[in-house]
This record gives structure tokens, sequence and C-alpha cells, in this order.
């Protein structure tokens, strides 16, 4: 299994429950686990050094206080493997410009009258994507609905690849799409989404929580302030919650303080982890070297592969 995560900024609990939790159960379920931070990817909207690092360090910090386990999972920086980048190009010489045209991006921009500003890097993003993921041979890709399209074209590009040099090079991969069943409401009651700014961070404070609540749009004239229990029906079983909810009909303050105790009591623990690991940089450091050494290695060998197919080796040596 492999997927990669872009260091976007601090993650809320829309994405906890939307992404990052089933990435974490995954880990148990295959043999083989990789998981990356796709700065390389990133790189194509934060143009500004500090806050690309500082990103970086806090998405793996995120993610090893939700508990990923290093020893279980292979957890590096695509930009320190620099296969990712050279496959990119191998796959650039396969694709056709007609091709690409069809992804989500190149659509989203033209509809906007925006096609000529677009970056290449961005036009290009499924082709990096694709290299990420063949590179490993990966099998299970899990990503959110929004990326199938970019696997369908990782599977295009690996049978363009196998059929244009007569070999069996790469692995068709298999999408694994999470589930969105869970689409977690925002405090206005959209989406939540960094873009409405209507976010429950998921490391918050306990003070940062409660502002949070306290600011749920109520305007429902109903008994029930929706706002406030769909958010509340990701922390409690369903006859638990049905229960403070008609016991308390109406009582709203009640009902949003019952809501910061339970996500104090949901947050507070991944936020001490969090601390924790905050207390050993190095351990951190050391985790992302760790595993780009073991990544490094597979996706060399590889190359050795990819290179002799497309002759550009004048002899079996490399
Ligand atoms: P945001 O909309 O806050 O910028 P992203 O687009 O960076 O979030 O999403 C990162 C991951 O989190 C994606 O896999 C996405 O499907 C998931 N996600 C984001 N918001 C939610 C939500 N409100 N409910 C469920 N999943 C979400
Ligand atoms: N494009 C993915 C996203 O936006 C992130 C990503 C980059 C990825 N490379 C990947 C996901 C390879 C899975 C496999 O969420």
């Amino acid at each position: 299994m492999l997927s990669g995560v872009k260091p976007t900024g601090s993650p809320h609990i829309g994405n906890y429950f939307g992404a990052m939790r089933q990435f974490v159960q995954l880990q148990d379920k295959f043999e083989k686990v990789f998981v990356f931070i796709a700065d390389y990817h990133a790189l194509n909207f934060i143009k500004d050094a500090e806050l690309m690092r500082e990103n970086i360090f806090n998405l793996a910090v995120d993610y090893l206080a939700l508990g990923l386990d290093p020893k279980r999972v292979i957890f590096y920086q695509q930009s320190k493997i620099s296969a990712h980048t050279e496959l990119a190009w191998i796959f650039n010489t396969l694709t056709s410009l007609g091709y690409l045209k069809r992804a989500h991006v190149y659509k989203d921009a033209k509809e906007k009258g925006k096609e000529n500003e677009l970056s290449i890097g961005d036009f290009n993003y499924p082709i990096l994507m694709a290299s990420d993921i063949l590179l490993y041979d990966a099998d299970v890709v899990p990503v959110g609905k929004d990326q199938k399209q970019h696997l369908e074209m990782t599977r295009d590009i690996a049978e363009k690849f196998n059929s244009t040099f007569k070999i069996e090079i790469f692995k068709l991969p298999e999408p694994y799409i999470l589930s969105d069943t869970e689409v977690v409401p925002g405090t206005d009651g959209r989406k939540m989404s960094k873009s409405y700014g209507n976010t429950i961070p998921l490391f918050a404070e306990k003070d940062e929580i409660a502002k949070t609540v306290m600011k749920i749009v109520t305007d429902s004239e109903g008994e029930i302030p929706v706002n406030v229990y769909n958010i509340h029906k990701l922390l409690l079983p369903q006859e638990k919650l049905d229960k403070i909810y008609s016991e308390h009909r109406g009582q709203y303050k009640f009902l949003k303080e019952a809501l910061i105790e339970d996500l104090e009591n949901f947050i507070a623990p991944m936020r001490e982890k969090r601390k924790e690991i905050l207390q050993n940089k190095e351990f951190v450091y050391k985790t992302l070297e760790e595993g780009a050494t073991v990544a490094r290695e597979l996706a060399n060998k590889k190359m050795v592969e990819v290179r002799k197919a497309i002759g550009v080796c004048l002899d079996t040596r490399s």
C-alpha cells in the first residue's frame, strides 16, 4: 500500500475523519506500507521556504502523533528520493498534451479562462503522482474520491510504458477510495474546510475548542441544534448521543458544553502525544531519514530496470 499527503498546514477534524484516521488504520492491514510527504507536489502552491519547512515538519509530527508507526511504515519525504522526478521526466516523454488536458486541474483552469496561467508543475501533477506510485510497485493506493482520475492516469501511464518498451516493468495499481460517508460539517454547517474558515483544529487546546464550539451556528428553531449534533455525532455512539439530545432538548448552551467536553476527551491524548514528540525533534528527523533510506534503495533498484528498458545503459552494469 502506498499513499502521499501534501503538507498543507494544520489539520482539522474533517481531515482526520475523512482521511488521516483511515491511513493510520490501514497500516495494520498491509504487509508493506509506504506513506510519503508530497512536498514537490506542494511546491506548486507553497513558494516560501520557511512555510514549506514548517509544514513538512508539522505533517510528520501530526501523523506520528496519530499513531503512524515508523516500525511498520516507510515514512519519507518525496523530495529526498530523486527517482520520483527522474521517472516523471521519462513519463513526460510518453504522455501527450491532449491526454493531460483531460485532467481535472487543467479543465478547471480552462473553465475559468486561466489555462495559460497554470504552471507546468500543476499541469504535470498527475505525472509526478504516477511516478510516486509506480516506482514502488504499489498494489493499493488509498486516496480521496477527488484523486480517482489521477489513479486512472497512473494505470494508463504504466500500460503505455510497458507496451512501448515491450516489458512488464510497472504494475497497475488499484485505487482504494477512502469512504466519504463521513463528510464532516464545519461550525457553519457547510463541509468543514480550511477555505471556509469553519474548522475545528485537530490538535486544539481546550480554550480553543471552547471558543470554536461557541461559534457554532445555531439559528435553527428546532429543539436540536443541528450543527452541534452533527459534529457531536462523530464522537459518541448513536444511543448515547440521542439520549443526551432528547434529555436536553432546546438547551443549546448545555449541549455545546457537552460537545466541548467530548471534543476535549477526544483531542487531548493526540494533542499531548504531539507535544511529547515535539520534545524530541531528532526522532522526527531520524524517522524521515530512515524512511528515505529504505525507499531510496527500492526506488534506485527500480530505476536500474527502467533505464535498461529504455536503453540509456550502455552495458548491463547500471
Ligand atoms: P481542506 O478542504 O480543509 O483544504 P484538504 O482538501 O486539504 O482539506 O483535504 C485533505 C484530506 O482531508 C482529503 O482527503 C479530504 O477528502 C479530507 N477532508 C477534508 N475536509 C473534509 C471534511 N469536511 N470531511 C471529510 N473529509 C475531509
Ligand atoms: N495528489 C494527492 C492529494 O492531493 C497527494 C499525492 C501525491 C498522492 N502523490 C500521491 C496520493 C501518490 C497517493 C499516491 O491528496
